[in-house]
């Protein structure tokens, strides 16, 4: 089959785009390296002819609610315009455990994301999952000041990129089927031990402070709403795994 997946080029994007094509699907990128615009819509319309299905795991890097709720509105309905009138079939969008459940500036568009999926003409399906174990390392650059970083006490299920891009191609060769069951990593951790481990597989020094993040999302970090519930379905390759990897 055909397939679209806009973010191809970004963390899990990535593995989507690699796994599809190892199975023999031809893959279409769109992202703006690629040449198509998800925000204005430009190049969109032409990259869509034949595709059979859509994979949406483009994204934005803010903490705005904002910034956030603007790029996936606009992101979503580009795409459910284009892909109505390309013909599309199957429009698949990727979100976070417990995204309607935790306050948090950047949850608020992948709320908004989901509820235009939901209302789009476009036969859907929408998969939330865990934080990736590269989830580590982008917070701990984002949260590092020379050899002090700072991670807010968390406590998460984390799960491969990869993976989460095996089942994403795996719903798009099956028919759309709406709000699946949920993706999780094997086991709980503690963000900060991800980020202390992520750091001796590569060989960085210095030290990592946990902090406890005051609010309503700061109790949603600690108190297990962003973790998987026994309904959901688990990744298999455990954080500390997929880290020895990396450093090899
Ligand atoms: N990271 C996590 O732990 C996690 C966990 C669960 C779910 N998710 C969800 O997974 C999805 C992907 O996250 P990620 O961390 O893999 O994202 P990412 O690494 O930040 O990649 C973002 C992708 O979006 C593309 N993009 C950004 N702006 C664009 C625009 N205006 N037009 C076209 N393409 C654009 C980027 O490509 P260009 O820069 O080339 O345009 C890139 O391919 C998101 O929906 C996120 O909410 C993430």
């Amino acid at each position: 089959m055909k397939l679209a997946v806009a973010g191809g080029t970004g963390t899990v994007g990535m593995h989507v785009v690699e796994v599809a094509r190892e199975r023999g699907h031809e893959v279409v990128v769109l992202s703006r390296s690629a040449g198509v615009d998800l925000v204005t819509g430009s190049g969109l319309s032409d990259a869509l002819s034949g595709v059979d299905a859509v994979v949406d795991v483009a994204s934005t890097q803010t903490i705005s609610a904002k910034e956030s709720t603007a790029f996936f509105a606009a992101v979503t309905r580009n795409l459910l315009t284009e892909e109505s009138a390309a013909g599309v079939g199957h429009h698949l969008a990727l979100s976070i455990v417990g995204v309607d459940a935790a306050p948090h500036g950047y949850y608020a568009g992948k709320v908004k994301q989901e509820s235009l999926v939901r209302a789009g003409a476009v036969p859907w399906t929408i998969l939330r999952a865990t934080q990736f174990h590269e989830f580590a390392a982008q917070i701990r650059s984002q949260t590092s000041f020379g050899p002090l970083t700072i991670i807010p006490r968390m406590v998460s299920q984390p799960i491969a990129a990869r993976e989460v891009a095996e089942r994403l191609v795996d719903l798009a060769e099956g028919p759309p089927a709406g709000r699946v069951a949920d993706l999780g990593g094997p086991r709980e951790e503690r963000m900060a031990e991800m980020v202390r481990g992520y750091a001796r597989a590569i060989g960085a020094r210095g030290l990592v402070l946990e902090v406890p993040i005051p609010g309503a999302y700061g109790r949603a970090m600690r108190d297990g709403t962003l973790v998987i519930t026994n309904d959901s379905d688990h990744g298999s390759q455990t954080f500390d795994q997929w880290s020895a990897a990396q450093a090899r």
